[in-house]
C-alpha cells in the first residue's frame, strides 16, 4: 500500500518523481524516497513524513536523468528514515517497493550468511540484496531471477548503477503501470502519478516485467518471453486533480456529489427505467437467472453493499448476503445455485476485495459484477460485468462522493435485476424517478453547510460519540461513524437504535453526543422510542430528520432539518449531512483531513 514511480529520460526526472509521489500519496504518507542516477553517481534522499518533507530535502542541483521514488505505508518496520524506501545493495542496487514480501526472512538469513548487510527491518532491503546476488551486468536477468522466489505481492522498480539508462519494473498482486513519452518512459502505481507527463500507458498484467530505457520497452510474461499488451490513452486529465478552491479535497469531494450522481446516472436511466447496455450484453441473461446475491467489499464500500442488501430484499425479494472481503476471502462459505456474486470498491485495487473475487471458484455462482471508480484499476480489468461509478477521481483519504455514486450504481444493478425477472414496472419508473432528483436534492441538502460546521462545535472537545440507525439507515450510521473516527480520532460507534438497551445505553450521559438520522418511514415511532432511551440517561441527541419526521424534540435536542422526502433514495441523502458533520468536526480539531493518521486511500495490502 505504498506507491511507486520510475523514470528513465534525457532531461532531469527529480521534479518529475517528486510531483509524481505528491500524486501518489493517497497510497500511503509516513515516508519518502527517491534515488536518482546522474552520470556515474547513484544518490539517496529519504524524509519521514509527507512528499514535502522529501521535496525540502532536495536542493535544485540535484539532478539524475534516470530514477525511482516512493511513498510508504509502513508494513514491516516502523515509519522511519532509515526503513523509507528506496533500499539499496552495496551501493548500485536502489529499489523500490509496494506490497508485503511473505518469505523474506528465509531469504534475509541466507544473504546475511553469504555476507550482506541489513540496514532496516524492511522485507523490501532482502529483494535489493537478492537482485544484487544474481546480477552480472543484465539487469533484467537479475530481477526475473530474484522474482521467482519471492512469495507475496509487489509491484517492483528498479535501477542500477552499472547500467544508468535502464529500469526495470514487475508485478505480481500490486498495481503497475508504464507511461509512454517522447524519448522518456515512466513507471507508476497508478495513472495519477504520470498524468502530467503523458496519457499513454500500458497496464502491465499478473507476474510481467517491463524493462524501460528512453527510447523504449520491452515487457515479459511470468514465463520470461516477450509479449506485447495494448497502449491506452487516459482520458483522465492532471487538472483533475486539483483542489480548487476548496481548503480540503475531502471538502471538495463532498460539494462534488450532485454532478458526481449525475455523472453517474447520464445515458443510463431512460424516463422509466434503466437502459439495457448498462451492464452489457450478456447481463440480461445472467439477471434473470439470478436466485440469490452476495456482495463482498471493505471500509466504506462494504456499507455501500450493507444499505443495498435492505433494496435488494425488499425490492426483488432475493436473499442478499453482505461480508466484508477479509473474513470472505479465508472462509468456506456455502454457495446457493444461481448467486450473483457482487464487489464494490472505490479504487479498484483493495487487497482483500481483490482477492475475494480472484479466489473465487466462478462456477459455482451464476456471474459477477463489479461497481468501481477507477477504470484502469485491476478489479475493472479482472471483472465480467462492470459499472462505473463514474465520481471522478477521489483523493480524500475519506470516501465521500465514491460512496454516494456506489449506493446510486447499486439502484441501478437492483433495476437492472428487476427489469429481468420482471418486476413491477410501476416500481422500476418511482425509483428511478427518484434518481433523477437526487442530483437537485444533494445540492439543496448541501446549503447545510454553515449550519453543520455550528453544530460540530459541539463535538470538538468529545472523545466518544454513539450513531443510532434503524433498517436501511443502520448501515448509515455505521458510515457516519466510520467518517467520523476516521478523520477526527473521535471514537464513534454506530448501533441499530434498537440494540441500544442490550448494552451500549450504559455509555450514554452528558458528555455522549448521539446522532440520530431520522427517515419518515415505518421505524419513526420505534426509533422515537430510542431516541427517549437516551435522553432519560442525560445524553444529548443530534437529530438529521427527514420532512415528515419531525419529532416533539425538546430544548436541549439538536435537530437539523432535511428537506426531502423521498422512499429509496433516502439513505443516500442522509449520508450527505453526517459527512458534513464528520469534516467540520475534523477541521475544527485540527487533525490532518485528507490524510489522516495510520490510514492510505488505497488499501493493497492485506
Ligand atoms: C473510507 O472512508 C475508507 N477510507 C475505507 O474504509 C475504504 O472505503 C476501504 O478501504 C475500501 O476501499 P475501496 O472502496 O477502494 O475498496
Amino acid at each position: 500500500m505504498c506507491g511507486i514511480v520510475g523514470a528513465v529520460a534525457q532531461r532531469d526526472v527529480s521534479a518529475i518523481l517528486i510531483e509524481g509521489l505528491r500524486r501518489l500519496e493517497y497510497r500511503g504518507y509516513d515516508s519518502a524516497g527517491i534515488a536518482l542516477i546522474d552520470r556515474n553517481k547513484l544518490e539517496r534522499f529519504r524524509a519521514l513524513g509527507k512528499v514535502q518533507a522529501l521535496a525540502d530535502k532536495i536542493s535544485p542541483e540535484q539532478a539524475g536523468s534516470t530514477g525511482i521514488a516512493h511513498t510508504r505505508w509502513a508494513t514491516h518496520g516502523a515509519p522511519s528514515e532509515v526503513n523509507a524506501h528506496p533500499h539499496f545493495s552495496r551501493d548500485r542496487i536502489a529499489l523500490v517497493h509496494n506490497g508485503i514480501i511473505e518469505n523474506y526472512k528465509e531469504i534475509r538469513e541466507k544473504l546475511f550468511a553469504d555476507g550482506y548487510e541489513f540496514e532496516s527491518e524492511t522485507d523490501t532491503e532482502t529483494v535489493a540484496h537478492l537482485i544484487e546476488s544474481y546480477f552480472e551486468g543484465d539487469l533484467y536477468s537479475a530481477v526475473h531471477k530474484a522474482v521467482g522466489q519471492l512469495e507475496g505481492t509487489f509491484g517492483l522498480a528498479v535501477i542500477v548503477l552499472d547500467d544508468p539508462d535502464t529500469l526495470v519494473a514487475c508485478r505480481k498482486g500490486s498495481p503497475l503501470v508504464v507511461g509512454l513519452g517522447i524519448q522518456e518512459n515512466f513507471v507508476a502505481s497508478d495513472v495519477s502519478a504520470l498524468l502530467p507527463v503523458t496519457n499513454r500507458f500500458i497496464y502491465l498484467e499478473e507476474g510481467d516485467l517491463v524493462v524501460i530505457n528512453q527510447k523504449d520497452y520491452q515487457i515479459y510474461g511470468a514465463n520470461g518471453e516477450p509479449k506485447e499488451l495494448e497502449v491506452n490513452i487516459t482520458e483522465m486529465s492532471a487538472d483533475s486533480i486539483s483542489k480548487g478552491s476548496y481548503r480540503h479535497y475531502m471538502q471538495k469531494e463532498i460539494h462534488e456529489q450532485a454532478n458526481a450522481v449525475a455523472e453517474c446516472l447520464e445515458g443510463r436511466i431512460s424516463e422509466n427505467g434503466v437502459l439495457d447496455s448498462v451492464f452489457g450484453p450478456d447481463s440480461d441473461r445472467i439477471f434473470k437467472q439470478v436466485k440469490q446475491i452476495q456482495i463482498v467489499a471493505c471500509g466504506t464500500s462494504y456499507h455501500a453493499g450493507f444499505v443495498a442488501k435492505y433494496w435488494i430484499e425488499e425490492i426483488l425479494g432475493l436473499p442478499c448476503q453482505i461480508e466484508v472481503a477479509s473474513e470472505f476471502r479465508y472462509r468456506k462459505s456455502v454457495v446457493p445455485q444461481d448467486t450473483l456474486f457482487v464487489t464494490l470498491s472505490q479504487s479498484g485495487e483493495t487487497a482483500d476485495t481483490l482477492a475475494a473475487l480472484r479466489n473465487l471458484p466462478l462456477e459455482d455462482y451464476c456471474g459477477s459484477v463489479s461497481i468501481c471508480n477507477v477504470p484502469e484499476s485491476s478489479l475493472v480489468r479482472e471483472s465480467s460485468l462492470v459499472l462505473m461509478t463514474r465520481a471522478g477521481p477521489e483523493i480524500g483519504v475519506a470516501s465521500t462522493k465514491a460512496f454516494t455514486t456506489q449506493l446510486v450504481s447499486m439502484l441501478l444493478l437492483i433495476v437492472s435485476i428487476g427489469k429481468a425477472r420482471g418486476l413491477d414496472e410501476s416500481v422500476i419508473a418511482d425509483i428511478v424517478h427518484e434518481l433523477r432528483e437526487l442530483p437537485g436534492q444533494i445540492s439543496e441538502l448541501l446549503k447545510l453547510d454553515q449550519q453543520i460546521e455550528a453544530v460540530a462545535e459541539d463535538f470538538v472537545d468529545k472523545h466518544h460519540a454513539l450513531f443510532l440507525g434503524r433498517g436501511v439507515h443502520y448501515p448509515i450510521a455505521m458510515e457516519g461513524a466510520l467518517k467520523l473516527k476516521e478523520i477526527s480520532y473521535i471514537h464513534a460507534e454506530a448501533y441499530p437504535a434498537g440494540e441500544l438497551k442490550h448494552g451500549p445505553l450504559a455509555l450514554v450521559d452528558t458528555e455522549m453526543p448521539v446522532v440520530v438520522v431520522t427517515p419518515n418511514d415505518d421505524l419513526l415511532e420505534k426509533l422515537h422510542s430510542n431516541m427517549q432511551e437516551v435522553k432519560a440517561r442525560g445524553g444529548k441527541l443530534y437529530v438529521f430528520a427527514h420532512q415528515g419526521a419531525k419529532l416533539a424534540e425538546t430544548e436541549d435536542d439538536v435537530v437539523i432539518q432535511m428537506n426531502c422526502e423521498t422512499r429509496w433514495t433516502t439513505p443516500i441523502l442522509s449520508t450527505i449531512p453526517l459527512q458534513l458533520l464528520s469534516y467540520y468536526v475534523a477541521v475544527q480539531r485540527g487533525t490532518d483531513v485528507d490524510q489522516p493518521r495510520n490510514l492510505a486511500k488505497s488499501v493493497t495490502v492485506e
